[in-house]
C-alpha cells in the first residue's frame, strides 16, 4: 500500500515535527514528511526540515496574533496541495486553524496537546494541570475541529505529576509522550484505521487503503 505524504505545520522548535520525520525515515510509519509550513521565519521547526532535505515554507501570518485572515490561509492550503498532501499535522502550530484550512482537508488535520483534553485546553495546557493540582497529566493526539482542541480523540497518553514539579520539568516528562504518540497516530492514519464516528475516532484493528484526498476541493 501506498506511503501517505504529510504537511507539518509548526510556529516553533519543532521537536514533535523532528519525531515525526525521525519515524518516517526509520521507516516505522507509512508516512512521508513532505513539506514543513511555519508562521515564523525563525522557527526552528524549518531548520529541521531543510536538514532533512524537505521543503520549509514560511507564510508570512498578517496582523492577527492568534489567527490568519482567509487569504493567508488558503496560501497555506494551496501549497499543502501543490505537494499533494493527505495528511496535515499541526505540531506547535500556535494559531487557530478555520474554515479555509479545516474544509479542504476535512477530516485530515491532525493536533498533539500537552494535556489529557478535554481538560485544560487553550495555551499553556502544562501549567494550568500543574495550577489545577493534578496528579496525572499527559499529551493528546486529536483531530482538528473548528472548536479549539475539542476534536475526536486518537491517542492520549498519562504521566504523573511529581511534587516539586515545575512547568519545565512537567513539559519535559509529557514531551517525551508527545514524541512517541504524535507518530503513532500519523500511523494509524497512514494505515486507514482512523475512523471517526459522532464525536469518537475509533481505532479499526486492520489495515485500509486511504482514499486519495480529493483533487477538487
Ligand atoms: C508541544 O508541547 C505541543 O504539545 C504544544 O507545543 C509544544 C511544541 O513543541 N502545543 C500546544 O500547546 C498547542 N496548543 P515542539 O515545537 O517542540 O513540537
Amino acid at each position: 500500500m501506498r506511503r501517505i505524504n504529510v504537511g507539518v505545520l509548526a510556529s516553533g522548535r519543532g521537536s514533535n515535527l523532528q519525531s515525526i520525520i525521525d519515524a518516517s525515515e526509520a521507516g516505522t510509519i507509512d508516512a512521508d514528511v513532505a513539506v514543513v509550513i511555519s508562521d515564523n521565519e525563525d522557527a526552528v521547526a524549518l531548520e529541521r526540515a531543510r536538514k532533512h532535505g524537505i521543503d520549509a515554507v514560511y507564510i508570512a501570518p498578517g496582523q492577527y496574533k492568534t489567527k490568519m485572515e482567509p487569504e493567508i490561509e488558503q496560501k497555506m492550503v494551496d501549497c499543502l496541495r501543490e505537494h499533494d498532501v493527505d495528511l496535515v499535522c499541526l505540531a506547535g502550530y500556535m494559531r487557530v486553524v478555520h474554515e479555509t484550512l479545516l474544509d479542504a482537508f476535512p477530516d485530515r488535520i491532525i493536533n498533539i496537546h500537552p494535556a489529557l483534553l478535554p481538560s485544560f485546553p487553550g495555551l499553556h495546557g502544562q501549567k494550568q494541570a500543574l495550577d489545577y493540582g493534578v496528579k496525572w497529566s499527559g499529551c493528546t493526539v486529536h483531530f482538528v475541529s473548528a472548536d479549539v482542541d475539542a476534536g475526536a480523540i486518537i491517542i492520549q497518553a498519562t504521566v504523573p505529576v511529581e511534587e516539586d514539579d515545575t512547568e519545565d520539568t512537567l513539559s519535559a516528562r509529557i514531551l517525551e509522550q508527545e514524541h512517541k504518540i504524535y507518530p503513532q497516530a500519523v500511523h494509524l492514519f497512514a494505515q486507514g484505521r482512523l475512523k471517526i464516528e459522532d464525536r469518537r475516532a475509533r481505532v479499526l484493528p486492520q489495515r485500509q487503503a486511504v482514499p486519495a484526498r480529493a483533487r477538487s476541493g
